[in-house]
Parts: structure tokens; sequence; C-alpha cells
């Protein structure tokens, strides 16, 4: 540590921005936690910081693309420093950061740190050894990471709010035919219930009452269980749950192949478990399904939701799709646009198919040009926010259990989420943020709902959240 036996560190600043997905939020504020130790306090500003991290996003071309103009606006920043007598150094951390490595630096000289997904724990070692020159560290380390990471203040947990992430796996051992993921994040790891448990406790006491478990893969989650052997992610939720102040869960992101007998009985059996899953099927061609070795046909993916909602009639879904993936044809595609009409998504993510270095699928020869994949999309995105929007309007005049997050835009006004985690605003005073309340909607603005705190709900009808066709 650069700190050891000097009690008191000069107070710094450290500016993190994140990209990507929810496991790099999560590995941003754990960095974040990291350096307070060291005596760095968060900024919201990236001129004023004496350490600025990206943690980065490699998943498409966009993504990676970005690290390198946001180096470039930091140059500027850095360069500002130096003339004022200050230092500032730049990390640059996360998936592209594994995937690039030491490529970093020599297109961008003023990166001081490149350091891989898997060693960020090592920051301070690392960041003071980049003193002297750059500093490249993405080996795969054999230590667990989370062992070594320093858990956050309780004053670092309440400024996140009342609901939290928490890694439980990480990796992917799938190997779709598009995706960086295994590469960028190893193999599949399960952290052991023991720590989880522990984490989320923490997070409990300093009033956090939401939390979504989360890994790359996370329904593959198959770590250590209390009492010896290995517990499934089913086991995890219902050990979760018992965390007093705990009081709604969510995981994410799953795949369809890891939806196993336990996790559907705890859609059935666990009230804190909400009624909202994404669930990724990136096709509705079997075709490109297989080409995009998924592992799973439109019939089993379909198989897999009836069984969800057999057990759990409330629940809604969600899900990513990829147009223009190599060989997809106008054919295939409608069997895409026609899954989205038959699960009914409540909403969805959509991309168009961007090669990536390294994997299968970017050599293959036959890929779809960008005006279709641009028209695919276009075409996709249509229907899932017609659809979205139909929902959002079957919400309104309803009573939802809604967690109160925070303060809204106007005074007076809190804002929280919906069981299927629209955004909702209510009056209500700030001393109620972290309670759970019955609200009515009244109202739809976009995406966000309006509504009025109840005292107990009506008798209502279900939501409509089945497609005509299973
Ligand atoms: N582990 C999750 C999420 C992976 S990344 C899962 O298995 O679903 C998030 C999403 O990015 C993917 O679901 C996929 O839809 C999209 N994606 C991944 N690689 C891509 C690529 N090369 N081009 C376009 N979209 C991609
Ligand atoms: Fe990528 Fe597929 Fe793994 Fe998801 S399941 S992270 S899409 S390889
Ligand atoms: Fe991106 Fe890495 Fe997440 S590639 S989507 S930040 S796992």
């Amino acid at each position: 540590m650069t700190d050891a036996g000097d009690p008191t560190p000069k107070p710094r600043k450290l500016h993190v921005k994140s990209f990507g997905c929810q496991m790099n939020v999560y590995d941003s504020q754990r960095m974040a936690d990291l350096m307070a130790r060291e005596g760095y306090t968060e900024t919201a500003r990236a001129d004023d910081a004496d350490l600025v991290i990206l943690n980065t996003c490699h998943i498409r071309e966009k993504a990676s693309d970005k690290v390198y103009s946001e180096i470039g606006r930091l140059r500027e920043f850095k360069d500002a420093a130096a003339r004022d007598g200050r230092q500032m150094q730049i990390a640059v951390a996360g998936c592209v950061a594994q995937a690039e490595g030491a490529e970093i630096v020599r297109r961008a000289p003023a990166v001081d740190l490149v350091v891989g997904s898997q060693n960020y724990h090592k920051l301070p070692e690392l960041l003071a050894r980049s003193a002297r020159k750059p500093v490249v560290d993405t080996e795969f380390p054999v230590e667990d990471r989370f062992d070594a990471l320093t858990p956050p203040s309780r004053r670092a947990i309440r400024a996140r709010g009342v609901s939290a992430f928490v890694t439980v796996q990480e990796g992917c051992d799938k190997f779709c035919a598009f995706c960086v993921v295994p590469y960028t994040r190893g193999i599949e790891v399960s952290r052991p219930v023991a720590r989880i448990v522990a984490e989320v406790e923490r997070l409990a006491e300093a009033g956090v009452r939401a939390v979504t478990l989360i890994g790359q893969n996370v329904n593959a989650y198959h770590g250590a269980a209390e009492t010896g052997g290995s517990a499934t992610l089913a086991d995890l939720l219902y050990r979760v749950a018992r965390i007093p102040g705990i009081a709604q869960l969510r995981y994410t992101t799953s795949h369809p192949n890891d939806v196993d007998e336990t996790l559907i009985a705890a859609h059935r059996d666990l009230p804190q478990l909400m009624p909202q899953l994404h669930l990724p099927v990136q096709s509705g061609s079997d075709r490109m399904l297989a080409a995009m070795n998924r592992k799973h046909t439109r019939e089993q993916y379909l198989d897999v939701i009836v069984r969800l909602r057999e057990a759990q009639p409330d629940i809604a879904f969600t899900s990513d799709f990829i147009v223009g993936f190599p060989g997809e044809t106008d054919k295939d595609f409608a069997d895409t646009m026609s899954l989205v009409d038959v699960v009914q998504f409540t909403t969805s993510y959509t991309f168009a198919y961007s090669p990536r270095p390294g994997t299968p699928a970017a050599s293959i020869a036959e890929q779809v040009p960008e005006a279709a994949k641009t028209e695919r999309l276009h075409a996709l995105q249509a229907k899932i926010r017609e659809r979205e929007a139909a929902f959002n309007r079957q919400c309104v005049n309803r009573s939802f259990d809604v967690l109160l997050e925070k303060p809204g835009k106007l005074p007076g006004q809190l804002v929280g989420r919906s069981p299927y985690l629209q955004p909702v605003h209510v009056m209500a005073d700030r001393s109620r943020i972290g309670e759970i309340v019955r609200v009515h909607t009244t109202g739809l603005m976009v995406n966000s709902l309006f509504g009025d705190i109840i005292a107990a709900p009506p008798q209502e009808a279900p939501l409509a959240l089945a497609g005509a066709g299973e």
C-alpha cells in the first residue's frame, strides 16, 4: 500500500467514470471504496481530480472507441493540471483494459495505468508504481480479488441510496459467437454464500432495502454454501431474503439454459423476489440461435417463459436482441419480430451486431450490410417501443408497492420504482426514503408513473402480461 505507515494521508480527489454494464458500476464503487482508504474523496468533476479512473466496456465497437475520445478529453485536463503544478493520474480499468492492455498506453501515452478487470484490488500499489512509468496489469490473478477489497463505509452506502447491486458471480463459460465477455472477464467464478450474506447484511444495516444480485451469467451461480457443498442461485436468494431489512430482490443477467426448477420455484414462493426478469434471447430464429452458439432453440426459450409464468403470473420479461448477426436473412429477422409479439416483452435492449476482435463471429464472411442492420434495428425498436408504451399505459390507475428511493424534481416529491422498475413519482416527505409504500398510479409521462400513496390496495384484475401465441 502506498500510504502504509502514514496515518493521515493527504486528501486527494478521485473521479470514476463507469461505462457498460452493472458489473462495472459495482466495480467502480469498489474502486472508490478502496481509494477512500488511501485518502481519496470522490468528485463528480474530472478536471479537478488527482486521479481519474475510466472503467471501460468492450462489448461493442462504439463502447470501446469511447475510451479513446475520453482519454483525449482527459489529456487536456492533465496538461492544464501540470501547468498549475499539480499531477493528475489517468487509469484505464475494466474490459477494454483487459482486452487491449499495453496497446492503450501505446495509443494514448497520457495514460498512467492500465488495470484489467480482475486486478483492481491492487490499485494503490499499481498507482504508486506508475508514478515512474506507465504500468499495465492484465493478468488473471490466482487470489480472489473480492477478498482483497475494502468494504464501503456506512456513509458511502447511504450516499449510494436504498437499492444496491452485489456481484455474486463473474465471468462466463458460454462463448456466444459474438461476445467478448468470456475473454474480458474470464471463466465463471462464484463468490461463497457467506461472503455475499456478510456484504448484504452490511448494506442492510446502513439502510439498503433492495438488492440486485449481479453476474455476467448470474443464474450459473454455484458458490460455496454455508453448510458445505454448493449453492444454486435460488438457494442464495432464499438466504439473502432472510436478512432483516432486505425487502426486494432481483438478479441479472440470466441465461435461459441456466433457469432451473429451483429458480422457478423461487419465483413462485419468495415474496421478496420481484416479478421482473431480464432474460436475453438475442434472436427469434433457430438458425441464428445456432450460429450464435446460444445452445437453445426458440421453443426451449418459450418453454422457460411459460414455466416461469405458471409459477409467477405477474412476471414481466425483458430481453436483449442482436440484429444483423452474420448470415441473418429477412426471414430470420421476421422470426425475431414474431418472438417479440409472442412473449410480449415489456421492454428490451436492441443492438446492431458489432464484430469484435477475437470472437468467432467476427471472421464469418457473410456479414450483413450496415444499411440492412440499421433498418432492422429501427423496425425492432419501433415494435418494442410500442409494446413498452402500451404496458406503461396499462400500469396507470393501478396500485403497486413502491420503494421510495430519492427526491424527485419537484419540491416535496419522491421517486421510487415499481416492481417493473418504472420510476414512480409521489408527493411524500424526504424522511420516507427507504419505505415501501402502496401507490395508486394516476398518470404517466413518457416512461414515468405518477401516483398517490394509499393505505390498502383495492381489488384489481391482473395485468395482461402474456402474449397470445404461447
Ligand atoms: N451476460 C449477458 C449480457 C452480455 S452483454 C447475457 O448473456 O445476456 C449485453 C448484451 O450486449 C448481450 O445480451 C447482447 O445482446 C449484446 N452484445 C454482446 N455482444 C455484442 C456484439 N458483438 N454486437 C452487438 N451486441 C452485442
Ligand atoms: Fe456473452 Fe453469451 Fe456469456 Fe452472455 S452468455 S456474457 S452473451 S458469451
Ligand atoms: Fe461491457 Fe465488460 Fe460489462 S464488456 S458489458 S463492461 S462485462
